[in-house]
């Protein structure tokens, strides 16, 4: 089959002619339709971000596709199948504490590395195996469509961050970050889950008025100017009452100070959760007395529970979530290099660049 290879960092995408994947057991081979590119592949694939890769590798995190074939464990899947291919893989053999790798992206630590080193390979090639309980059916769509369903491996990471501060409707949500890739989908994901208000922070105008523009009234904005007492004051005043959830989705570029201005906007008994690329080591100096008499809890989220697509794709076919905010690009797995750049340059809000090895029928 057809992929694209990555030899060395820093070199180009090989796109050559590999083995095509074996099926063993507990295992579904998918025939990849649609794989996003991150806005960050770039950093990637240059060793920049220094994720963890055994090369060579096939990258390529998360695809949609059609099942081609099932172990025999699978119960539900049929040859045919659209199904989201979660690249969130957690070992098998630990369910309290699972090691993490995110196939074709990185491996989370160390220790995963022996995942990684059988789930290996990602979705920029014609086909792809995944654990079974990766391959989740997400309805039958029309192939034209897989382009744009690679949005649910952007909605899905802060619905994660969402569902483990246990959003309830009718609350109001803080996203720091709101302008970028996460953190617009944040935004949409807050809203599909009813929230009543979300404020959207960011240094970006433009950006942020569009959010309104998209979403309308129930958005409310908030230009952060770096200064922590002000840019919190600013949020506290644009907020209708107290906020009750803060989701952080800032990049590495960022700093703590930028996340401690969010943190501290939550209300007593309010929920943080910290999902952000910031890599500011010098850690967030949260008062210490703040946190324990306000009982506010703050943790960091990882990607997204197993179940969260099942109920994303729920939302998304009842109309609560649009897939039709994301502007999408396709390139054919030939042009994956022309995919990674084109990635980089046109990143932000709702944009999104996608490979494509099989061509819709
Ligand atoms: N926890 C998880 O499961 C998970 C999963 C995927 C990604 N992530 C993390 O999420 C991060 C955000 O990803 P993304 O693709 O949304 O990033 P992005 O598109 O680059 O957006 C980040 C936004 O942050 C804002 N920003 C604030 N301070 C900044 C600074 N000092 N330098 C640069 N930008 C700054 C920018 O908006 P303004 O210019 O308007 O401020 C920008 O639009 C990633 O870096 C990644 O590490 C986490």
């Amino acid at each position: 089959m057809k992929a694209a290879v990555l030899k060395a960092f820093g070199s180009p995408l090989a796109i050559e002619t590999v083995p095509a994947p074996v099926l063993g057991t507990g295992e579904v081979i998918v025939d990849v339709m649609a794989s996003r590119v991150l806005a960050y592949a770039n950093e990637v694939l240059s060793g920049e971000r220094k994720y963890l890769m055994e090369l060579p590798m096939v990258p390529g995190p998360g695809a949609i596709g059609r099942v081609c074939a099932t172990g025999p464990d699978a119960t539900h899947l049929a040859v045919g199948d659209f199904v989201y291919c979660d690249p969130t893989v957690r070992s098998r053999d630990d369910a309290r504490a699972p090691d993490i790798i995110l196939q074709g992206l990185t491996s989370g630590s160390q220790g995963a590395l022996r995942l990684q080193r059988y789930f290996h390979d990602g979705a920029w090639a014609e086909q792809l195996r995944v654990p079974t309980e990766n391959a989740i059916k997400i309805g039958t769509i029309a192939e034209v469509d897989a382009a744009r369903w690679c949005a649910l491996g952007t909605l899905l990471v802060p619905y994660g961050g969402f569902l483990a501060a246990q959003l309830q409707a009718g609350e109001t949500v803080l996203v720091n970050g709101a302008t970028g890739s996460f953190g617009s989908a944040a935004v949409a994901v807050a809203l599909g889950m009813g929230a009543a208000c979300v404020i959207a922070t960011g240094r970006n105008e433009q950006a942020l008025a569009d959010l309104v523009r998209r979403f309308g009234p129930r958005v409310r904005t908030v230009p952060m100017r770096g200064v922590e007492e002000d840019d919190r004051k600013q949020i506290l005043q644009a907020a209708p009452g107290p906020i009750d959830c803060v989701l952080d989705i800032l990049p590495p570029a960022a700093n703590t100070t930028q996340v401690r201005t969010a943190i501290m906007a939550v209300r007593p008994y309010g929920r943080v959760v910290l999902m952000g690329g910031v890599l500011d080591g010098a850690g967030l100096g949260l008062p210490y007395s703040w946190m324990m008499r306000n009982c506010i809890t703050v943790r960091g989220q990882w990607m997204y529970p197993p179940h969260a697509t099942i109920l994303m794709t729920g939302l998304i076919q009842a109309g609560l979530i649009s897939l039709d905010q994301f502007h999408v690009t396709p390139f054919n797995l030939d042009d994956a290099n022309a995919a990674v750049a084109h990635a980089a340059k046109d990143s932000g809000a709702f944009r999104m660049t996608v490979i494509q090895p099989q061509q819709p029928r």
